[in-house]
């Protein structure tokens, strides 16, 4: 694998922000790409008592409040929070410097998972936001109020500029928090998270304990509360556990992170798109059936007939399991779907899929490797302008040990 010219650097950037400046007259400008190098030594978890981890103070206080893109083009926030006492209410309550207060209602779910019951998730949508605005949001009304504020997108259109930060993989441990920080820091300023699937990693605990689900939830506020994360689901989303009697897969992850998958036609949570600035942002479930005649296929086979390069001319596709990937870790996990996708990726030249799962740092050339037919030998990838950057970035800090070989 090494041979197709795959670009590989070990433990480097876990967070690549992205400048997408892009109009006829001017150059794309990538920005750069930060130096830091994590320790190959493997991190532990922060501890349940850790400052990230802090429970807001207040009765009934909203924590682990997140948000993410609600429609299709970005004229919605889906604003998401967990309350302990009691359900209290799912208003959001939002305005802007050129509008009134407005209220938005939604409604709060709960489950159960082995032996453990979750609080009160809510999930309220708010809409018809214009763009280019700032609005300040409080929830938590009738109890303890918390009030936090996100930027809506530029209209969507092809000279628009906008930066993506980009995690994958991130876990809780301290250097889950150095990534965070990183990200925070970096002077470009991104605007919005790819997020390429494995949130929490609850599942490497004794029973899933998906008290590890809310200390996540409260250690990510301090970003996702302000700016959406586009969520992709990954392995440690899946919580498949016969052994402690849960068999429904995403259990946890669907309960407390929503997406707006009905906008763009899909019909599950863990395929989907939006639109964002000059992007077009395509979501794919390594972990959800995407054979022929799938629902996944289906969808997909018609959604990238919809993309207007006129209109969004970045084509970006998440995933988790990368379809290339030159270490020994995961070797070929995700090359089933590439045999399935990958024409449809170079019919419709997508311009770069971002993955995890690998926990490091590697980047392709454009290459392709779709004419093999069983039987004419034609296996090896091939340089083709016709074809994705592929991009993992699945070192985001989580305790599993990085990929070296
Ligand atoms: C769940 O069960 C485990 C042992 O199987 C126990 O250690 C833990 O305290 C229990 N948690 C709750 C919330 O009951
Ligand atoms: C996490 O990082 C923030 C700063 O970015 C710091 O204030 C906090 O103390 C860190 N917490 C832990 C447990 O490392
Ligand atoms: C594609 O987008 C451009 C620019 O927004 C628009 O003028 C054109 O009508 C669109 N084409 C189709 C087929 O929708
Ligand atoms: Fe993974």
């Amino acid at each position: 694998m090494a041979k197709m010219g795959t670009s590989s650097r070990v433990a480097a950037a876990i967070v690549v922000v992205l400048g997408f400046v892009l109009s006829l007259a001017v150059v794309c400008n990538g920005g750069k790409t930060s130096s830091f190098v994590r320790k190959v030594e493997k991190t532990v978890d922060m501890p349940l008592d850790s400052d990230v981890f802090k429970v807001p103070p207040g009765y009934n206080a909203p924590q682990q409040v997140h948000i993410t893109q609600g429609d299709q083009l970005g004229k919605a926030v889906i604003v998401s929070w967990v309350t302990v006492e009691e359900p209290g209410s799912n208003t959001v309550l939002y305005w802007s410097a050129y509008s009134k207060k407005q209220k938005s209602e939604g409604k709060f779910t709960t489950y159960k998972f082995y032996n453990y019951t979750s609080g009160y998730i809510h999930h309220t949508t708010i809409r018809n936001l214009k763009f280019n605005t700032k609005y300040y949001y409080v929830v938590g009304i009738g109890h303890t109020e918390r009030q936090f504020w996100f930027i809506t997108p530029p209209k969507v259109g092809p000279d628009v500029p906008y930066t993506f930060g980009l995690i994958g993989d991130l876990g809780q441990s301290f250097d889950s928090n150095k990534t965070l920080t990183h990200y925070e820091l970096n002077p470009q300023k991104g605007q919005a998270v790819l997020f390429v699937g494995d949130l929490s990693y609850a599942d490497n605990y004794p029973n899933h304990d998906n008290v590890r689900w809310d200390t996540w939830g409260r250690f990510t506020e301090r970003s996702v509360a302000y700016q959406p994360w586009i969520w992709t689901a990954g392995n440690h989303e899946i919580d498949f556990a016969p052994e402690l009697g849960e068999t429904k897969p995403f259990k946890p992850y669907t309960h407390r992170y929503h997406v707006p998958y009905k906008a763009s036609g899909s019909t599950a949570p863990f395929w989907y798109s939006i639109k964002r600035a000059s992007a077009y942002i395509i979501v794919l479930s390594s972990y959800s059936a995407y054979g022929k005649y799938t629902p996944q296929y289906f969808w997909l086979e018609q959604e990238l007939r919809k993309v207007n390069r006129s209109e969004t001319p970045w084509l970006i596709v998440l995933m988790h399991a990368p379809w290339y990937n030159s270490y020994n870790f995961h070797y070929l996990e995700g090359e089933t779907m590439r045999v399935m996708y990958e024409p449809w990726f170079v019919k419709y030249k997508v311009d770069v899929v971002f993955a995890g799962h690998v926990h490091a740092y590697e980047r392709s050339e454009r290459m392709s490797n779709v004419a093999y037919n069983i039987v004419n030998g034609i296996c090896i990838p091939v340089k083709d302008q016709s074809a994705p950057v592929y991009i993992t970035i699945g070192d985001g800090g989580n305790t599993e040990v990085l990929a070296t070989k």
